[in-house]
């Protein structure tokens, strides 16, 4: 059997990570992070890159370092939430098999409120998110070829589900 590439895609907190981990280990494959490269590369956090050299500065990284690894990887890949938000990145998505982790706010708000080291959610978290969502949304749908919903679901569930629609 081949192994695949799949790419995660999906907004923070929706469990990318721990997802990715487990189909990784279910598909035995490796897995890999775009943020985790790019911390690495950088040698700072993410929210040291976002305070610091800004936004915009982060997203030319990003597409940097999604651009690498699907070039060098081919085991489960997850993305950051916000890496479709740049076209020539969602172009690159093209032809990939992409799962979109998705949840509905109040979920959203529920896993990552109170979470306050994730610069994009610092001050009023259920207003934030809801505009988040409502910019995001058809992004991930535009990337996606599949789709799992994670509300209410465990991690396992939730890899169950994707393994099940890959
Ligand atoms: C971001 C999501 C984060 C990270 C950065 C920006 C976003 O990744 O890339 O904080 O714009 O949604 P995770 O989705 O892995 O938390």
């Amino acid at each position: 059997m081949s192994r695949p590439l799949v790419v995660l895609v999906g907004p923070m907190g929706v469990g990318k990570s721990t997802v990715g981990q487990l189909l990784a280990e279910r598909l035995g494959t490796g897995y890999r992070d775009t943020d985790e490269d790019i911390v690495r590369v950088r040698g700072r956090s993410i929210a040291e890159i976002f305070v610091d050299e800004g936004e915009p500065a982060f997203r030319v990284l990003e597409k940097t370092a999604v651009h690498t690894a699907l070039a060098e990887h081919d085991g489960v890949l997850a993305l950051g939430g916000g890496a479709i938000l740049d076209a020539d990145t969602r172009g690159l998505l093209a032809g990939q098999r992409v799962v979109y982790l998705s949840m509905d706010v109040e979920e959203a708000v529920r896993r990552t409120g109170l979470n306050a080291a994730r610069p994009l959610l610092a001050v009023n978290p259920r207003k934030q998110w809801r505009e988040l969502m409502e910019a995001r949304r058809h992004l991930y749908e535009e990337v996606a070829t599949v789709v799992v919903a994670t509300d209410g679901r465990t991690p396992e569930e939730v890899t169950q589900a994707a393994l099940d629609a890959v």
